[in-house]
């Protein structure tokens, strides 16, 4: 995830903003830079890989300030490299941008037409030339910024400073989190609170549409339209290990707590509700992967998972056949897949190496090979023909969630997609299933509200030996991560069962010590899925049900039921699968686990 801190004050700034960078590099990036006002005119250092090498390009190249912004990037617009890091510099401006610009092809085509050239291939560049663009002297820097950003569409956090004006930066935020810190004579604004924790410890949370203008002694916020608005400081007590994680207790809860606004991310520019299309990146449009006899999808743990899950909405809406592969079984079993076939890897690290053997096979018998991935320009995507971005942000949990939904919401895209251009589905159908789509991240939010009575579930559950879990259809998928949830971070034995396979085996497990999780949301399947409960019931199995809100006979019978909203059934998964990972979570918080860290575990599978 990207992360930003500016700096206006008395002090040296270049060392302030080097070690608040520093401080947010767990957030994980590919490149950092800064810049600063010096002498009438902007120094920029930008460099490639870790902070050491902007470090070391400091040493030999220093410089000075006092005003100035700086920025570890993670990249989502534009490969890594030192000329797409920020800060973007143009004319007497430069800027440092979290978020994504969704109309920044159109903008950047107008000012190429208007005689601009761009040095990057990032978005976040459009900004600091609408700003050169709208920018008189007399005006102001604010001014400008106002008048560029009544331009921009999507989400941002942004920061921006001005040779001509060298005692102020200009804040702003959209969606995307921005705070500003309060000091003696000197002030700071920052993506999160880690990076500017050692200088003060009273913050202003910006807010959607504020527009700051900060110098050493005073902060004026206004809303787009130029008009002041208030926003009251806070007092953060935090620590350092709390800022990093946002107040969290560990970096799965927090991570747990950003799918929402993970989703929107993934969503953004992505969704044209009114035609009823999904806007896919040239590349992957051009694959035409709707035309494929088959799809073959191949991945590992979590990500198999949502292939799974991919393979249910994809033959469901687009009536194309899917195969789903745990990648270390396709490579060794000299699979069939030829040149009418797409390859899709699914991998939220792109490296892991099994996954990346299977593609190697796909490519060498002609297949072509789209990759689902959260980590822009990795060994995955850099050897496929196109790739969708998940958009999730570093993942730091060991145990992955906000990666499986967003792989969730990739997957429903990309099956909106081809059942359009096959014309399986009707515009209609497409138009409210993205409007489905759309809600997710509202709903997810009032589910999240619900982690308190996951955790008093949890409190009962813990001592169980063995879980169970059932799903049928599309919750199948979801039963599966629910139960690898529950394993590798407390460490208690669960496995997962289509429920309608139950009686043929697992059933003689049923006691009164066993729980029993079980995804039974009113759907198309919930007749069957009831009998397969009373079957529990009857062998006196302790119940713990996700039900359709307002399913009193199934939460009457049930030792806990938690509730997902009536909703269509493709998206039930994002909202079932969230009670389970709250589930796993506290369950091993409670056993007092090493929830990040779990023991054998490694984050990216780069060995077989
Ligand atoms: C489970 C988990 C692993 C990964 C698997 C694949 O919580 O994180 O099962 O899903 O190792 O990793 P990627 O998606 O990076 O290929």
């Amino acid at each position: 995830m990207c992360g930003i801190i500016g700096y206006v004050g008395s002090r040296d700034c270049v060392q302030i903003i080097q070690s608040g960078l520093s401080k947010l590099a767990y957030r994980g990036y590919d490149s950092a830079g800064i810049a600063v006002c010096h002498e009438g005119d902007i120094d920029l250092r930008r460099a490639h890989g870790k902070l050491e090498n902007l470090v070391a390009r400091l040493a030999l190249e220093p410089m000075r300030g006092h005003t100035g912004i700086g920025h570890t990037r993670w990249a989502t617009h534009g490969r890594p490299s030192e000329s797409n890091a920020h800060p973007h510099r143009y004319g007497r401006f430069a800027i440092v941008h979290n978020g994504i610009i969704e109309n920044f092809l159109e903008l950047r085509q107008e000012l190429i037409d208007r005689g601009h050239t761009f040095a990057s291939e990032t978005d976040t560049e459009i900004v600091v030339h609408l700003l050169a663009e709208y920018y008189s002297p007399e005006r102001g820097f604010a001014a400008a910024m106002h008048d560029a950003l009544r331009r921009v569409r999507g989400s941002y956090a942004i920061v921006a400073i001005c040779a001509d004006f060298p005692d102020e930066i200009i804040a702003a935020r959209q969606q995307s989190p921005l705070l500003l810190a309060l000091g003696e004579g000197e002030n700071f604004a920052a993506s999160d609170i880690a990076a500017v924790l050692a200088h003060s410890r009273q913050f202003i949370f910006l807010e959607d549409g504020d527009i700051a203008r900060i110098t050493p002694s005073s902060i004026e916020i206004t809303d787009i339209s130029g008009k002041p608005v208030t926003r009251a400081p806070k007092s953060i007590e935090w620590d350092i290990s709390a800022a990093e994680k946002q107040g969290y207790p560990h970096y799965m809860l927090k991570e747990i707590f950003e799918q929402p606004q993970k989703i929107t991310d993934t969503f953004r520019g992505r969704i044209l509700e009114e035609e009823g299309l999904v806007n896919l990146d040239e590349q992957i449009a051009a694959m035409h992967i709707e035309q494929s006899k088959r799809l073959q999808i191949v991945a590992c743990g979590t990500s198999y998972h949502a292939g799974l899950l991919g393979k249910y909405v994809i033959e469901s809406l687009a009536r194309i056949p899917v195969d789903v592969d745990v990648a270390s079984e396709f490579r060794y079993r000299n699979p069939i897949i030829g040149p009418d076939d797409c390859f899709i890897a699914i991998s939220q690290s792109g490296e892991t190496a099994d996954t990346y053997a299977c593609l190697k096979i796909a490519r060498e018998r002609g297949a072509k090979i789209l990759s689902i991935c959260n980590v822009m320009d990795s060994t995955i995507p850099r050897a496929s023909d196109a790739t969708f971005y998940t958009r999730a942000d570093p993942e730091i949990g060991v145990a992955s969630t906000k990666a499986f939904t967003t792989q969730l919401a990739s997957l429903l895209l990309l099956a909106i997609h081809c059942a359009r251009a096959k014309n399986t589905i009707t515009k209609d159908r497409a138009k409210s299933l993205l409007a489905s789509l759309r809600s997710v991240p509202t709903h997810m939010e009032s589910i999240l509200a619900h982690s308190d009575q996951v955790r008093a579930a949890a409190q009962k559950l813990l001592r169980a030996n063995s879980f169970l879990y059932l799903g049928r259809n599309i919750h199948y998928p979801i039963a599966l991560e629910g139960a690898l949830k529950l394993k590798e971070i407390s460490y208690i034995h669960a496995e997962a069962y289509p429920s309608g396979e139950m009686k043929h085996g697992p059933i003689a497990l049923i006691d009164d010590r066993l729980p029993v999780i079980v995804i039974a949301p009113k759907n198309s399947t919930y007749e069957k899925t009831l009998s397969n409960l009373q079957e529990v019931k009857a062998r006196g199995g302790r119940l713990i049900s996700i039900v359709t809100e307002g399913d009193d006979m199934l939460t009457r019978v049930s030792e806990y039921a938690f509730a997902i909203p009536d909703c269509d059934e493709l998206i039930q998964p994002f909202f079932s699968v969230l009670y389970l990972q709250l589930l796993a979570y506290h369950i091993a918080d409670l056993l007092g686990n090493d929830v990040d860290q779990p023991r054998n575990l490694a984050k990216s599978v780069t060995v077989e």
